[in-house]
């Protein structure tokens, strides 16, 4: 799928005026990526799937979900009969947040101020796409698509909610489920995110 490109005449005079995605400095977390990572998909498919910030090799590579996350979010497509690339796929936060440990790179989870200087990005994306459906892929993704850090994982997942006239469907995020140790638990994990894809597919008109 193509690329949206963010049109510099879309910037709104608020805040640090940012013309591009890529010269966005309306948090700090720029100056530790590589580069910002935009969504990617068809530019008015019907379900958005919205991550929480570009990984390690996303981060080098440019595009959202290539790397160990994206690997699993194949899978649960395929599991749920659903083509990836007809989804526009993107994250809460557009660069990548991370600490040194020792030679790689740790994953940090984004401040909710980040969360709220990027979701200018998430809106820009949401009024070209205007899903239908948004598929929140773990917390930070839920706080962004719903303005709000008082919202848990627990009350939304399992059933669609009604939000600025689209559904927002709550799933795990996939890292998390690559994380559970028990491989019981994880399986249920990885099916409990199968079912949210087939209930997004399902509230397609
Ligand atoms: N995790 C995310 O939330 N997004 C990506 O793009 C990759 C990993």
């Amino acid at each position: 799928g193509a690329t949206i490109p963010i049109a510099p005449e879309d910037a709104q005079p608020e805040r640090q005026q940012p013309s591009t995605l890529e010269d966005c400095r309306r948090c700090e977390l720029w100056q530790h990526a590589t580069q910002a990572v935009g969504g990617e998909g068809p530019r008015r498919a019907k379900i958005m799937l919205v991550g929480e910030q570009p990984g390690d090799q996303e981060d080098l590579a440019g595009h959202p979900f290539v790397g160990p996350a994206g690997n699993l979010l194949d899978k649960v497509c395929e599991a749920a009969g659903v083509d990836r690339r007809t989804l526009y796929v993107t994250n809460a936060v557009k660069h990548f947040k991370w600490e040194p440990r020792g030679k790689r790179r740790l994953h940090k989870t984004p401040a909710q101020r980040e969360i709220e200087a990027c979701e200018y990005w998430l809106e820009k994306e949401l009024a070209q796409v205007r899903p239908q459906v948004i598929v929140a892929l773990g917390t930070t993704a839920l706080k962004a698509v719903l303005g709000t850090s008082h919202v848990t994982l627990k009350e939304h997942m399992g059933h669609a909610l009604r939000h600025e006239g689209r559904w927002v469907v709550t799933v795990y995020h996939p890292s998390y489920v690559l994380r559970v140790p028990d491989d019981t638990a994880r399986k249920a994990a990885f099916a409990a995110m199968v079912e949210g894809m087939k209930m997004a597919k399902g509230l397609l008109d």
